[in-house]
């Protein structure tokens, strides 16, 4: 039985502040914001939003969209890692809210959970989802798979600079428009890590930057490795001599903390997968050098990033590869096209691939390509550490769903804030009653509690 994407919806709060300003305020050079990281303008909540706001807003979408009723979904599933409670699942107050349009009990008959492994886990919602509407589960109903996060660092933090909040929703059928998934070939890996983690009580994470890009480089690589021997023993596809597997991927999103990560992990993984092909000696001769090792290259990630020798060396060949012919045709036509949104954007952690996966259609589309039949590569990770690399093709329904994306319109009148304003917005100093915006057609978050009996319990309203 088929399965996949049928649908997709975007939230993105209206509120950000721009690489200029930011840079401008910390000391830094905004190119390197703009060119080095990719980060042109990063998404922001406002004082009376929170993730579930994010997730609730972006479902009524598809929903509405769609027109769905409570009747026609069967699974509603939150993936976050920005969660405000140990227990109650993120689900049940995104139900809470949908339920204050669609009225009370009107949810009752869905099953769902928050799951949580950093950034990849929205991509174990989407595989248990499809399995179980594979599994004929369903009974014709869809799930919605809700990604949904809010990427605040410390202030001062080289963090700071890959901010990002928003969630996107998937709508899951087993007759999807958009995209079906490969069945038999979602390939894992997984290790104990503290590259990025955020302990109990701390609103902010704490991050190991340099060291989790490396991590999530190697951990996709190895999840690629054991896709690799899936897919081909499906016989989904078939490797001829000299061919890699992403020769047999058209597209190619990767988990995006900043859109350049994208480019650097698609570097990372041709390189590795070119090494063993004749035409590595082409790439080789373009590139002009030899490509570098490490003193120790069995050592350790900080032996690796502790050997400057080979970090700058390394450094340079990854850039000089960049520039190849060969493989900018492999990051025109495969990538950019999925790292738009994100620098208009930020990192939105969990909805960050799909933001991109998003993105890729509607900018691929906009220069007029047949998309259908077209295989999509994902390639997720999440800190702690565990990566996920999957597939799915574009059906021949994808044309209803694509040709009215248009992420400008959605981003709509956005609201550029100041450096004074976000640092207080940063600092949680403005209250629920006193927003920056006025909401539109939203939910808002109008009370948490902090009495004894009830501490933590929120009350949200759906703003006419
Ligand atoms: N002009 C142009 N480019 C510049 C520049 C300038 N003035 N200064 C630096 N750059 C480039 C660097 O060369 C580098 O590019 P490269 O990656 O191609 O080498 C890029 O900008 C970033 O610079 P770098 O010095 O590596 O940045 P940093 O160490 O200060 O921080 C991160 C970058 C991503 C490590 C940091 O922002 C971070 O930790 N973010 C959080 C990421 C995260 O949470 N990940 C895990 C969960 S998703």
């Amino acid at each position: 039985m088929a399965a996949g994407i049928d649908d997709i919806a975007i939230y993105i709060p209206r509120l950000y502040i721009d690489a200029e300003d930011f840079a401008k305020a910390r000391g830094l050079d905004p190119v390197k914001l703009q060119k080095g990281l990719g980060v042109s303008q990063m998404a922001l909540v406002d004082s009376n939003q929170d993730p579930a706001i994010l997730a609730a807003n972006a479902c009524l979408k598809i929903m509405q969209k769609n027109k769905l009723s409570p009747e026609d979904i069967g699974r509603l599933y939150v993936s976050t890692e920005s969660s405000f409670d140990e227990s109650k699942a993120m689900n049940s107050y995104v139900i809470g809210m949908l339920e204050q349009v669609y009225g009370k009990g009107a949810f009752e008959h869905c099953g769902g959970i928050e799951t949580k492994f950093a950034c990849v886990s929205g991509s174990y919602a989407l595989y248990d989802n499809t399995n179980w509407i594979r599994a004929g589960e369903a009974e014709g109903k869809y799930a919605l798979v809700v990604v949904s996060d809010i990427a605040k660092y410390d202030k001062g933090s080289s963090g700071e600079m890959t901010q990002g909040a928003g969630s996107v929703v998937m709508l899951l059928n087993d007759q999807p428009r958009l995209l079906a998934f490969d069945p038999k070939v979602t390939a894992t890996s997984i290790k104990d890590e503290y590259d990025f983690y955020r302990p109990f009580g701390k609103e902010t994470p704490i991050v190991h930057g340099q060291y989790s890009n490396m991590l999530y480089m190697i951990q996709v690589r190895k999840a690629l490795e054991a896709y690799k021997k899936k897919i081909i023993s499906t016989g989904l596809v078939k490797l001829e001599q000299g061919e890699t597997i992403l020769d047999h991927m058209d597209y190619i999103n990767m988990h995006l903390p900043y859109s350049n990560m994208g480019k650097k992990a698609l570097a990372y993984l041709v390189r590795h997968e070119w090494r063993q092909l004749p035409r590595w000696k082409r790439v080789l001769t373009e590139i002009g050098m030899d490509e570098p090792v490490p003193k120790d290259p069995r050592g350790t990630i900080e032996s690796v990033l502790g050997d400057e020798e080979f970090m700058t060396k390394d450094h340079e060949f990854t850039k000089l590869f960049t520039k190849t012919s060969e493989y900018q045709e492999v990051y025109e036509s495969k990538l950019a096209s999925s790292l738009i949104a994100s620098t208009m954007i930020g990192n939105l952690y969990t909805a960050s691939l799909y933001l991109g996966f998003r993105s890729s259609l509607e900018f691929e589309f906009q220069k007029g390509i047949e998309l259908e039949g077209k295989r999509v590569g994902f390639g997720s990770y999440g800190s702690g550490s565990s990566a996920m690399v999957f597939s799915g093709v574009i059906q021949s329904g994808y044309k209803e769903i694509v040709r009215d994306m248009n992420l400008e319109n959605e981003l709509g009148d956005r609201r550029r804030l100041t450096l004074e304003e976000y640092e207080i917005l940063h600092e949680n100093k403005l209250t629920l009653e006193d927003p920056v915006l006025q909401p539109k057609r939203e939910f808002v978050l109008t009370n948490v509690k902090t009495d004894e009996e009830s501490r933590g319990e929120r009350r949200y309203v759906f703003n006419e």
